[in-house]
């Protein structure tokens, strides 16, 4: 999206859209651009924001307020889902767009279709994989707890760091095989690569719910797949914070995530278990993995699912022992 992105004017006058089409001639002038691929979300527009020179105006300087940065953000998360949710727009630019403190507004805008004879399987396709929104319900834990299971965001980086801090040494223990001190497992580093993840290479369902003491978000529980190197292949694990374990979310997450396997490549899922570790051992039995024992330890083992010919672990009968 080529725009222009400053005014101090709530309303703008004639003299104001004269002003700021002058601007966007600047704009142009002095090439300042940044690129992005859709679809965005609000981490990737505000890195793309960053990007620009016009972006330390935006914040505000001499006394001016800052444009509503949130709302600017929002408007280029939207601009970039409207373009993947459309593939016959072949070109869309907003020019100028006037920003201010107390609103956004299109001056101008232009799109430019496919030609109705390119048919749909021509169309190009987004390089990124957007958010994949099929992966987002709602859920009741047994003890009553509501909770929303959805794929990670980057923007889950703050809430990830207070669920590590829920975590007691021996839930670690039994997730990593060996003491990780939270101030590691909470990383900027580590976590961003958590978080912010390629959805066709790697999934990570969230248990996200609203405390409803407080009105915040917090995570409950989290699950991952992650592709191997043997492409077929993908390793599952899952970790449920410990005043939530016993509550049906562990098998819920870890059910999802063998459907939403079925859907996708991986022919086989594998999960690497502590051999005292009773609750996952009866977990992946639950869903009929097969348990080999692991090459050179002792003391774990790997359970091994088999996706090939097999019906959804939805299904009630195979959930029953
Ligand atoms: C393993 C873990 C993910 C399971 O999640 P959970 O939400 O506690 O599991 P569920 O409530 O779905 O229970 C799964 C089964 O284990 C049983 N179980 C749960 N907690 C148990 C406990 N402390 N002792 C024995 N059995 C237990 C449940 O009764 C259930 O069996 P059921 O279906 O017959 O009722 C969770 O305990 C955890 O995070 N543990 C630490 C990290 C870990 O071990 N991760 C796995 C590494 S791959």
């Amino acid at each position: 999206m080529r725009a222009l992105l400053k005014s101090r004017y709530a309303n703008p006058t004639a003299t104001d859209c004269w002003r700021s089409l002058r601007r966007k001639e600047l704009v142009e002038v002095y090439r300042d651009r940044a690129l992005a691929l859709p679809p965005l979300n609000t981490t990737l527009a505000r890195r793309l924001l960053e990007q620009t020179r016009v972006y330390v105006a935006l914040k505000g300087i001499r006394g001016r307020a800052s444009v509503d940065l949130a709302a600017l953000e929002t408007l280029l998360v939207r601009f970039s889902e409207l373009v993947v949710e459309q593939p016959r727009i072949r070109e869309i630019d907003i020019n100028p767009l006037l920003a201010s403190a107390e609103q956004l507004l299109a001056l101008d805008a232009r799109v430019v279709l496919f030609n109705s004879e390119v048919v749909d399987e021509s169309l190009p396709r987004p390089a990124i994989r957007p958010y994949p929104v099929q992966y987002v319900s709602r859920w009741t834990m047994k003890d009553g707890k509501e909770v929303v299971i959805r794929p990670i965001r980057p923007e889950d980086e703050l809430l990830m760091v207070q669920f590590h801090q829920t975590l007691s040494d021996s839930t670690v223990y039994l997730r990593y095989f060996h003491m990780e001190k939270v101030d590691s497992r909470v990383a900027h580093d580590r976590l961003i690569r958590k978080c912010f993840i390629d959805y066709a290479r790697e999934m990570a369902l969230v248990a996200d719910r609203i405390d409803p003491g407080t009105g915040r978000h917090e995570l409950l529980g989290v699950g991952r797949l992650t592709r191997q190197r043997v492409p077929e292949d993908a390793e599952l694990a899952v970790l449920v914070t410990d005043r939530c374990q016993g509550a049906g979310l562990g098998t819920e997450l870890v059910g999802r995530l063998i459907d939403l396997a079925r859907s996708e490549k991986p022919r086989r899922i594998v999960a690497r278990i502590l051999s005292e570790n009773r609750t996952m051992l009866k977990l992946a039995r639950h869903f009929q993995f097969e348990m080999v024992g692991e090459e050179g330890d002792p003391n774990s083992l790997v359970a091994i699912l088999e996706l090939d010919g097999q019906v959804s672990s939805q299904d009630p009968t195979q959930m029953r022992k």
